[in-house]
């Protein structure tokens, strides 16, 4: 049953630097080809913001030839990407997120850049020297997505001092809830003093105090439906970033096994595995987490050395991440992870990107 939020108003627009979103939605990105054209275009056609994610793109592109070029091809790709994706949604918002732990951060912002992209949301690190590499084109607004108040305070005054620029939004993640990557370590997690909860407020007071609100607080993690928006609201956010509750949409770029994986799991099947970037990340159980938990046997070939810091490569624990992802994102289930939300064992459908805004636009919120 679909309940009605007590807002039934639309979402109000919000300006991002230069950019007016007439919905206030971020599409978070999602790597390996899970958000790319297809998903980012129909979510900038709602009015919303589609973001392609830049980590290995190639992977699965024309442009990757095994082992060989791996980094040029990540360019080539990301071009592709753009073309398809402007040819979709000729005037929607489309914009980019980039790794900072990646090796080849620096080129995928700067590819951003030439492709015109609206918006970069940069994540796995603090991006300390993203105006720089921004800098050929100030209308890119740019988003770093932090855990905590400390992080926006010390990057934004870095920002100012070095560059004379402050980020055009801050997004907070939600390690209690988002998926991929978390920005708190394993011993933090789940702890209350990192939630939304906590954290927004004073981001919000802050950004209020100090910049008269001109810095925008987006909130991800745990964005399922209008309620959940409603109450980001409340805590001073004035947009969300959305990652779980697009991975079940036609328009979502993943192979139709990624997609079904989530229609069929549970919430005891949400597992959190130690990602070779030294970060904590949340999956799904597959027979590849079980194969990992039990000090099986898996993947460690590294074929592009892409992480800067990579424990698989320099100690030869953990696993290839890039590998698995692709693997999974290929419907290759077996042999691959797939990061998630706590909200996608939630999806009990394949929809279109377009009956999830109508929906939140109604004001109707779904059933727990
Ligand atoms: C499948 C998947 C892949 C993700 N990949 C990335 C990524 O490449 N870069 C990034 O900054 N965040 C990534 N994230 C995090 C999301 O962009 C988003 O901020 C987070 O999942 C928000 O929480 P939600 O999924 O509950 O909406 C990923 C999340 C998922 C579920």
């Amino acid at each position: 049953m679909i309940t009605t939020s007590r807002h039934t108003n639309p979402l109000p627009p919000l300006q991002i630097g230069d950019h007016t979103l007439p919905v206030p939605i971020i599409q978070g990105g999602m790597g390996v080809r899970v958000s790319a054209h297809g998903l980012a275009a129909a979510v900038a056609n709602e009015g919303g913001v589609g973001l392609i994610a830049t980590v290995a793109l190639s992977l699965a592109s024309k442009h990757y030839k095994k082992g060989k070029d791996y980094y040029k091809a990540n360019v080539k790709a990301l071009e592709d990407e753009f073309d398809l994706a402007r040819k979709i949604s000729p005037n929607g918002l489309i914009g980019t997120n980039c790794m900072v732990a990646i090796k080849d951060f620096e080129t995928m912002v700067k590819t951003s850049i030439a492709c015109e992209a609206d918006m970069i949301v940069c994540g796995a690190g603090l991006p300390l020297r993203l105006p720089e590499y921004a800098s050929a084109r100030p209308k890119t607004a740019l988003l770093p997505i932090v855990s905590s108040l400390r992080a926006a305070k010390l990057l934004t005054k870095r920002w100012l001092k070095l560059y004379k620029r402050r980020p055009d939004a801050f997004v907070f993640e939600d390690p209690n809830t988002a998926g991929g990557h978390l920005g708190v370590s394993r011993d933090e997690l789940f702890k209350p003093v990192h939630s939304a909860d906590s954290v927004v407020p004073q981001l919000a007071e802050w950004s209020k105090k100090e910049y008269n609100d001109e810095i925008p607080i987006i909130t991800a993690g745990g964005i399922w439906d209008r309620k959940d928006i409603d109450h980001a609201f409340d805590l001073g956010a004035k947009g969300v970033q959305m990652a779980s509750r697009f991975l079940c949409t036609h328009e979502c770029d993943a192979h139709e096994n990624f997609k079904n994986s989530f229609l069929t799991a549970t919430p005891d099947d949400i597992v959190i595995v130690d990602s070779p970037a030294g970060l904590p990340g949340r999956a799904l159980q597959t027979p590849f987490t079980k194969t990992l938990f039990s000090d099986g046997e898996v993947d460690k070939k590294c074929f592009a050395t892409c992480l800067d810091h990579c424990s698989c490569r320099e100690e030869d624990i953990t696993f290839c991440i890039a590998r698995a992802l692709h693997n999974s994102q290929q419907g290759r289930k077996d042999d691959g992870l797939i990061f998630t939300g706590t909200n996608a064992v939630r999806h009990d459908r394949i929809m279109h990107v377009r009956e999830i805004f109508d929906e939140i636009q109604n004001g109707e919120s779904a059933p727990n």
